[in-house]
């Protein structure tokens, strides 16, 4: 019986080996290093067009300097988000054609809800069409002006449906997460000192609810260790607050706290997400993460008046409380995903791909969010191109280096998505200058992974003649989707 076995998460074991001996094989009968492989095989396969960089000048040049407004046909690479990305499984596939379409109870919700109820220990689920139209039920009921919500970190769709309904988010990533370049493996946390202080300032019963957002994804895709969300808990109950788990890459997050929480060598990762999840009064999942489909999503109560004020909300907006924003086929494929995900050999492949994209770029001198998180490496393209102010957008000049050397697309998650104007119409920069290389899931093999690794080869030796760009049209919100750029 062959077992991957070994991570090799040091840079300097990583540097002295071949990049392709990155992951040890082990075999009960000695020790042996092989090539980590995909551990599935491909049956349907969907063509990348090849582009040389002269093609790409030229789509980027159309683009407006904007990788979202490229046509998926021109990328090679595709590292915009992890999200809704994945590639199913065969099982998934024949799920879909069992999928049971009828209105009211149908075999494939009754599936569903069953494996969500095993995993979660939640007995209330409602399914939704993706993971912020659960945020908009629950935190539309509970929010409103003068409540505040508290959390390692709020996705964006998760502060932004706190704050259209009026209510306050806060937002308090754990000390040791300021540091980029320290081994701290739980960077994810959230502070709980801080929690108990904000909770009493703002009063228990103005607290909407506490989030724990696992894996941290606006934190740099960091884990989050059990004893942290033990502790949430402890503060939660203390006070009366609801607590909820923002789950959407629960899976990777428990892969992280059995390689390096004492305790948990021995435990199944989805034993270990059952245990996070019991420590909380609900959970908000993102299917389209963790759950390996290209839609879906569901909230999941322990409340039962709570789940079924927030039924009544999911009828009118989503659809019947046994389908909600669903399909019996989606449904059906959802319930065999989060099987799937919490698979040992999965989950090694999985974070073992991410850290191989993350620790090779790093050796070639890419500053990067470290350690390397679940579902994508974070590149600080402030601290690699230092010679281009926030003002010249270091993070989109590095996102279109990318697409232009080697067809790659990324995101740009600094002063371009999160930059403000003041008065004056000066920027305000975002803290930080990043740039995310979110992983789809099962859907590049170690080559395409080596590519990217390469492609950095260019930036680097590019590094000191790249110039930084400037806007040239932007909307009034969420500018990063639609604004024009140009290069200096
Ligand atoms: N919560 C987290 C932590 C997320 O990362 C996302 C989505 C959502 C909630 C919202 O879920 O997209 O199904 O409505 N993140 C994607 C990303 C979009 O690219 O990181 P959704």
């Amino acid at each position: 019986m062959t077992k991957i076995i070994a991570i090799a998460s040091d840079s300097s074991v990583f540097c002295g080996l071949n990049r392709r001996r990155l992951v040890a094989l082990h075999n009960t009968r000695g020790m042996a290093y092989k090539t980590i492989i995909e551990p599935f095989k491909i049956k349907s396969v969907e063509p990348i067009h090849m582009t040389t960089e002269e093609q790409r000048m030229r789509y980027m040049t159309e683009a407006h300097f904007n990788p979202f407004l490229l046509r998926a046909q021109q990328v090679l690479i595709d590292f915009l988000t992890d999200s809704g990305t994945s590639a199913m499984s065969s099982e998934q596939w024949a799920g879909i054609l069992r999928g049971d379409e009828s209105y009211a109870g149908a075999v494939s919700w009754e599936r569903l809800r069953d494996e969500i109820e095993d995993l979660t220990t939640y007995p209330f689920i409602l399914p939704t069409h993706q993971g912020r139209a659960a945020e908009r039920i629950l935190y539309g009921y509970i929010g409103g002006a003068g409540k505040t919500f508290i959390s390692n970190t709020h996705f964006d769709t998760t502060r932004a449906n706190i704050e259209f309904g009026g209510a306050v988010a806060i937002d308090i990533p754990c000390e040791e997460a300021k540091d980029h370049d320290s081994d701290f493996p739980f960077k994810g946390n959230m502070n709980v000192e801080r929690l108990e202080q904000i909770i009493q300032e703002a009063k228990p019963e103005n607290v909407g609810a506490v989030i724990l957002t696992v894996t941290n994804n606006t934190g740099g895709g960091q884990p989050v260790s059990m004893a942290n969300a033990r502790a949430v808990a402890a503060v939660c109950r203390k006070y009366g607050v609801l607590y909820i788990i923002d789950c959407c890459r629960i899976a990777e997050n428990s892969y992280f706290i059995r390689q390096k929480e004492e305790g948990y060598k021995d435990v199944a990762y989805r034993k270990i997400a059952q245990e996070m999840f019991a420590l909380a009064d609900g959970c908000i999942m993102s299917a389209k993460k963790d759950a390996l489909v290209n839609i879906g999503g569901f909230l999941a109560l322990r409340n039962e008046q709570l789940a079924e004020a927030c039924t009544n909300l999911l009828i009118i907006t989503e659809g019947f409380s046994t389908y909600g924003g669903l399909s019996g086929r989606d449904m059906e494929a959802m319930a065999i995903g989060l099987r799937e995900v919490f698979e040992d050999d999965y989950l090694n492949y999985r974070i073992k791909s991410t850290s191989y994209l993350g620790e090779g770029i790093r050796a070639k001198g890419i500053p990067v969010i470290y350690p390397i998180g679940g579902h994508a490496v974070y590149v600080d393209a402030g601290a690699l191109y230092r010679h281009i102010p926030p003002q010249q957008y270091p993070g989109q000049t590095l996102v279109c280096e990318l697409y232009k050397k080697g067809g790659i697309r990324a995101v740009e998650i600094g002063s371009v998505m999160f930059g403000k104007y003041d008065t004056e119409g000066k920027l305000v920069p975002a803290p930080m200058e990043l740039v995310r290389l979110a992983i789809p899931r099962r859907v590049y093999t170690q080559s395409h992974i080596d590519y990217v690794i390469e492609v950095f080869d260019e930036i680097v030796s590019n590094k000191t003649q790249t110039r930084g760009m400037k806007i040239i049209k932007e909307p009034k919100f969420l500018r990063h989707f639609t604004a024009h750029f140009e290069q200096l």
